[in-house]
């Protein structure tokens, strides 16, 4: 197999790239940054294969630049957003993603979040290091508890089911709202779109970034919300950032968290100022086993493509 030639475009967790170095020849970009296009593009030409992260655009100036040896783009990721599906099959490129391998991480951040906007942590952090007077107070910093709190659950999918066993755990009863209702969700109601947005005190967004959900959450669907709802969103592009700012300052809600954002790494200004926003930085996935796990799937993707066998996780376009 050392005739294949793979391109890596960023710095793997710790182990990973070993496997592939021993049987390919490697070129990897050994950094925590992105790819600038014109290096990514010139290091693409003539590649077998290549592993990618969401920040690479793969698109047909990609593809024409890889050139026809190109045989499977593996993607680092659940979501494969960053990549023309429908101009890699056209090409019969492979495209693959890390389903599954995450699930638990992304699940156990997101209640992370919602807890940390429910009882506000991030405000309460930032009061303590900015040495302002404080003392306990029936009414200093009050928040919302989730026991008994209605969860909305946008996208049903392997994450949404891992939060909605969590929050299960936290006694809350839960709705979701998915293209289809989904059989074995024994204790979690389908709802209509709409229907979720206005009984939803707390609304997850864990739906994929797609077409059809792309902007899905815009200023007239925010303000079916109920007047207090907490929002939580790790995908990026569904909800419109500068709607959920202008709800918050009209404290129509009561508070947000967001992981991933519309345009990363720019994060939305208008949320940047509000107090009552938790901020991450993308870490749904972001534990070393995870990491590890993730980059060892597209590598197993890629290493089977490339002896000529099927890959694990192939996505399609629909
Ligand atoms: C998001 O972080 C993903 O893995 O798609």
């Amino acid at each position: 197999m050392m005739a294949h030639s793979v391109l890596v475009t960023r710095r793997l967790a710790p182990g990973v790239l070993d496997r592939l170095t021993s049987s390919c020849e490697v070129i990897a970009h050994d950094n925590d940054l992105p790819m600038p296009r014109g290096d990514l593009l010139a290091a693409a030409c003539g590649r077998t294969a290549v592993l990618t992260t969401l920040d690479d655009a793969v698109d047909a100036e990609f593809l024409d630049a890889a050139g026809p040896g190109l045989r499977i783009v593996a993607n680092h990721a659940v979501g494969a957003h960053n990549i023309n599906l429908t101009a890699c099959a056209a090409r019969d490129v492979i495209v693959t993603n890390t389903p599954g391998v995450l699930t638990s991480a992304t699940a156990d951040l997101t209640m992370a979040l919602l807890l940390a906007a429910a009882r506000r942590l991030g405000e309460g952090e930032r009061w303590l290091r900015s040495g302002r007077k404080w003392a306990w107070a029936p009414n200093f910093l009050l928040g919302v508890e989730l026991s008994g709190t209605p969860l909305g659950i946008l996208g049903m999918g392997r994450i949404g089911k891992a939060i909605a066993r969590r929050a299960r755990g936290f006694d809350m009863p839960v709705s979701y709202h998915n293209r289809r209702p989904i059989p074995d969700q024994l204790d979690a109601r389908w709802l209509p779109l709409d229907e979720l947005l206005s009984s939803a005190h707390i609304l997850v967004v864990s739906c994929p970034l797609t077409d059809q959900t792309r902007g899905l959450l815009d200023a007239s669907r925010l303000t079916l919300l109920p007047t207090g709802a907490i929002l939580v969103s790790i995908t990026a592009g569904v909800v419109d950032e500068v709607a959920l700012a202008e709800a918050l300052d009209r404290e129509a809600l009561f508070a947000a968290a967001i992981d991933n954002h519309t345009n990363e790494p720019e994060v939305a200004p208008g949320l940047l100022r509000q107090e009552r926003v938790v901020l991450s930085p993308h870490l749904g996935s972001a534990t070393v086993r995870t990491r590890q796990a993730m980059g060892n799937l597209a590598i197993d993707n890629i290493l089977a493509v490339l002896a000529g066998k099927d890959p694990l996780t192939e996505i399609k376009p629909k």
